[in-house]
């Protein structure tokens, strides 16, 4: 193979001679010049070919491009006049493979198309740019936890039980066992990690067989759930907002020329300060009333009623306090507020809706006994759960974050499908 320098560093060889690897992601040519832009995975440069400064077979070679031909360049790197921008003065051309005509053109695609060729689709720069900044966020996120004391736990994603309740569950036949269920969330065995760790999160895949057809909802998608010994939903929230600033700042930091491609408002995510805004359910259902929502009192927020919410603000907001009865078994009762638990859905700004659902947990046995079998849930099934308020019980929180809504925030694309390389929702399972 052959030494390659990739696009991203061309800073480092103004004047000198390298060579790319990469694709003809497009390319015109005006008689004896010709303009190739390449992308090689960290970049995007033009190259320039002169008929008269090139041997007769790199020009040849050079007229059997076609779009997402793969090159192997070698040139002379020259830096803009007055931007951070590099182009390449083609020496040599070596064809890897002439690309067939291909099906992604310069002409607008209809979303369907798109995502039938979501293989191919992935090239594109705004899709680059959303992987990198997906990217972005998994580290940001891995950073905050490891330097807070945090261990990574993994939860299983075969499970016997429901963690946000049964409607919304794929089965899968389990040899002798039965049914298990793919997990959607793990927070409950993360929450016998503590006991153990103290602090701890996973990451991973999560599947919600939701009927939701919303640009909001796949049924596969990637959730972080953080579980905290000692902790109570006032420091729970604390933390999921030191840990949503530094991905913020992190993103700011190493993707302006990401957000750039995607014409992303990056004034509206240099506003976000620490301070989120709070209020009760009871309060956002004021809120929303007076604003024009026909919300009422014991109802969830929808699409609508959480992007008006934050309309005013232009920061998230944590919503708390909601209605025990529309929230999951192991929330735990608010004494001074009754009938409402101690948790709080943080709703990103400018549409982007729930970002994070968090609580603290029921940790007296007999309460969550009688809450698991009010709801209708298999004891049998929740033993080893409840045994963990058997043996050394503690007061404890944590929420998770649903990266790809988080990711949909910091791009600012409208639809969650863009943000994972593979959406899965109940309508495509292909590519
Ligand atoms: O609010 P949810 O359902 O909370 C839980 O699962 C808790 N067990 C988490 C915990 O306390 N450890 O889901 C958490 C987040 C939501 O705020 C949202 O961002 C995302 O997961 N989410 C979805 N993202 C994409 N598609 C869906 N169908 C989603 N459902 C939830
Ligand atoms: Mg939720």
């Amino acid at each position: 193979m052959k030494t390659l320098t990739p696009v991203a560093k061309l800073g480092e060889f103004v004047g000198s001679e390298v060579t790319l690897g990469g694709w003809v992601y497009n390319f015109r040519s005006s008689g004896s010049i010709m303009f190739l832009q390449i992308r090689d995975g960290s970049g995007f440069v033009q190259a320039i070919l002169n008929k008269q400064d090139a041997d007769d077979a790199v020009w040849e070679a050079a007229q059997t491009i076609t779009l997402e031909t793969s090159v192997y360049v070698t040139g002379v790197v020259a830096k803009h006049p007055k931007k951070e921008e590099y182009e390449l003065q083609v020496r040599g051309l070596e064809i890897v493979s002439v690309a067939q005509e291909y099906p992604i053109g310069k002409k607008e695609h209809g979303p369907d198309f798109l995502m039938e060729n979501r293989h191919l689709w992935l090239r594109a720069p705004s899709q680059w740019a959303i992987q990198r900044v997906r990217n972005t966020v998994i580290n940001a996120i891995y950073e905050y936890f490891n330097s807070n004391g945090f261990t990574k736990i993994d939860s299983p994603i075969l499970t016997p039980n429901a963690c946000e309740g049964t409607t919304t569950l794929f089965e899968v036949p389990y040899f002798e066992e039965g049914t298990a269920y793919l997990s959607q969330s793990g927070q409950l065995y993360i929450e016998a990690a503590i006991m153990s760790l103290g602090k701890v999160f996973d990451f991973g895949p999560v599947f919600r067989a939701e009927k939701s057809k919303t640009r909001r909802h796949l049924t596969e998608f990637w959730m972080m759930d953080a579980e905290m010994a000692f902790h109570d939903q006032k420091m729970n929230m604390e933390v999921q907002e030191a840990m949503v600033m530094h991905i913020i700042t992190r993103v700011l930091e190493l993707n302006r020329p990401e957000l750039a491609i995607l014409e992303r408002d990056v004034t509206a995510l240099e506003r976000i300060k620490t301070g989120f805004v709070r209020m009760t359910h009871a309060e956002a259902v004021k809120y929303l009333q007076a604003h024009g929502s026909d919300i009422k009192e014991d109802e969830d927020l929808g699409n609508d009623d959480e992007t008006l919410l934050t309309k005013e603000f232009g920061q998230p907001v944590f919503v708390t306090n909601w209605p025990a009865h529309i929230k999951a078994f192991y929330m735990k009762p608010d004494p001074t507020n009754p009938g409402t638990v101690l948790c709080a859905d943080l709703v990103a700004p400018d549409g982007y809706g729930e970002i994070i659902g968090g609580s603290q947990r029921e940790d007296d046995y007999e309460t969550l006994k009688s809450k698991i079998e009010y709801e209708g849930l298999s004891l049998e099934a929740f033993q080893w759960y409840l045994d963990l308020r058997k043996y050394g019980s503690v007061p404890h929180a944590g929420f998770g974050i649903g990266l790809e809504r988080m990711v949909a925030w910091m791009t600012g694309v409208h639809h969650i499908r863009e943000t994972i390389p593979f959406p899965r929702t109940i309508s495509r399972i292909y590519p």
